[in-house]
């Protein structure tokens, strides 16, 4: 966290992105103030906490003028105030056409590889090009007394904001951060306003995706759609004079040392070599009867005391692969009927976009699998699966990744994902397994986990049953190397990256500082 502010120096940090880190919403005559379940939130709160600045986001809240005026700029979190939140407000016709349309049918399944056909409406793309030029105006309005101020905006939402700020304050220094995959330039060319996006981007000083060969694709992208010149060996792009850095930043969770306490007193001492086969070996003999924890108070809670639990966190969303997952336990049940009513897996899912017709599609056809799973293998009082359709507290989601043998993790195509840093954070105890779908970006740096093609059921149902069946010493060796990857590579350290790049970049006519 110390690292990030010293990035900034004097600089002033000013975040934009869709999703506001507290939505306060109106119930009846009070106003209850949310987090959204939102990989984004999660991993931006911290840092903005850390180094106070603006936060600029759509508010979501909006219902009537005296609302609006209330909750214009605050300060956040409600508790412990620590930085500015700056709202945006949005008419239900450009949240129609911004968001759910041009955002989440166009480019959500555009970038993403799982097989949802977008669509590209004209008059959504009219929606996109009005919203970004309306943050483009309030970011402008809040930095009006800032000199030289550093701008990181987040995602797809965004894709022209860079260049408009650029044209409306040349000072800016300017990041964008892509959350999602960027897919190959055949796929993205299908997109009617792709030289539109792609030109907005480029007025970026520094463009970031969570790993190389998104990159590689954006850089393909350009090379064969704009008059630009790309380097491939500096990782740049040269266009009208202005030079966009493209670079690969994983993206990654808060590492609380409170929540290590505990592992850290167990596993001391080097994890590599020598070291960590030691460890290992320790870990081994002195390893809590596995029964234990089978009856943690939420085992209790679900009445599901003495099984085994695996569990699954995310939005519901189709490129998660929650069906093909559910497939998978119903496999593996048929396969091996030794786990019948030992086994409990519980899927929270966050509900998310839920007027767009691929996700209301999408929940009908989770909760009818559930459905069907459970109906065909439920025993005296025992079923499979649970599903938890609603938003659930980090306080919750934790109790989940503490009290679970296995996370699955079986995204269809994920930029990073950080439900499964979550977990691995979460794990204090040292203990659990992780499947990780390949197509995740954090496969790229959790080589310890159980790694699967998520459309391949047989395999992920393998995984599921090596990792039942997997040694306490190697649950603790391979969860040991994950969480220490994460801990020296957390969301302080992907923010300070990004920003030192950021801060690094030459403005014309700035007169700089004597060392
Ligand atoms: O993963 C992409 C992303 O935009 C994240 O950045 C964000 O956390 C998530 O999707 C949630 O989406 P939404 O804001 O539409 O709920």
């Amino acid at each position: 966290a110390v690292h990030v502010r010293e990035k900034l120096g004097n600089g002033k940090l000013y975040v934009v992105s869709n999703r506001e880190p507290y939505m306060h919403v109106k119930q009846c005559s009070t106003v209850e103030c949310v987090v959204p379940p939102s990989g984004l939130v999660t991993a931006l709160e911290p840092v903005l906490q850390a180094c106070d600045g603006t936060w600029i986001a759509h508010g979501s809240g909006s219902e009537d003028a005296a609302f609006v005026d209330e909750h214009d700029h605050l300060r956040v979190p409600p508790d412990d105030p620590r930085y500015t939140l700056r709202r945006v407000w949005l008419s239900e016709e450009e949240v129609s056409g911004h968001y759910e349309g041009f955002s989440n049918e166009g480019l959500w399944p555009l970038c993403h590889m799982a097989h949802t056909r977008p669509i590209f409406r004209v008059q959504d793309w009219e929606y996109y090009q009005q919203v970004n030029a309306k943050f483009a105006e309030v970011l402008v309005e809040e930095m009006r007394d800032t000199e030289h101020p550093v701008v990181f905006i987040q995602d797809y939402h965004f894709a022209l904001l860079p260049r408009m700020v650029k044209n409306l304050r040349p000072d800016a220094r300017v990041a964008i951060f892509w959350h999602i995959p960027w897919p190959n330039a055949e796929a993205f060319s299908i997109c009617p306003w792709q030289a539109e996006l792609l030109d907005g981007l480029l007025g970026a000083d520094v463009i970031g995706f969570h790993i190389q060969s998104h990159c590689n694709n954006f850089l393909d992208t350009v090379d064969r759609t704009l008059e630009a010149r790309t380097d491939w060996e500096q990782f740049s792009i040269l266009r009208g004079g202005h030079t966009s850095l493209v670079k690969p930043f994983p993206i990654s969770v808060a590492w609380d040392e409170h929540m290590t306490e505990q592992a850290e007193n167990v596993h001391h001492g080097s994890l590599n070599g020598a070291g960590l086969k030691k460890d290992a070996e320790d870990s081994w003999n002195r390893l809590p009867d596995s029964d234990e924890r089978l009856h943690s108070d939420l085992h209790r809670e679900l009445g599901i005391e003495g099984k085994h639990l695996l569990v699954g966190v995310d939005r519901m969303d189709y490129t998660k692969g929650i069906v093909e997952r559910l497939l998978a336990v119903e496999y593996l049940l048929d396969e091996h009927p030794w786990y019948l009513e030992k086994i409990v897996f519980a899927q929270i899912a966050a509900p998310s976009r839920t007027r767009v017709p691929s996700y209301i599609a999408l929940k009908a056809q989770v909760e009818e699998t559930v459905e069907r799973i459970n109906r065909k293998f439920e025993k005296s009082g025992w079923k499979p699966v649970i599903l938890i359709e609603r938003q659930c507290s980090h306080k919750e989601v934790t109790r989940y990744y503490k009290a679970a043998d296995i996370c699955l993790v079986t995204s269809l195509h994920d930029g990073m994902n950080l439900v499964s840093k979550e977990f691995l954070a979460a794990r204090s105890d040292g203990d659990g397994v992780l499947i990780l779908s390949r197509f995740a970006g954090a496969a790229q740096e959790l080589r310890d986990a159980l790694t699967v093609n998520p459309y391949d059921v047989r395999q992920v149902a393998e995984a599921i049953r090596t990792g039942l069946e997997m040694s306490p010493g190697e649950r603790r060796l391979r969860i040991d190397r994950m969480r220490q990857q994460i801990k020296e590579h957390n969301v302080y350290r992907w923010a300070a990256m990004v920003l030192t790049d950021v801060c690094a970049v030459r403005i014309e006519g700035e007169v700089l500082a004597d060392p």
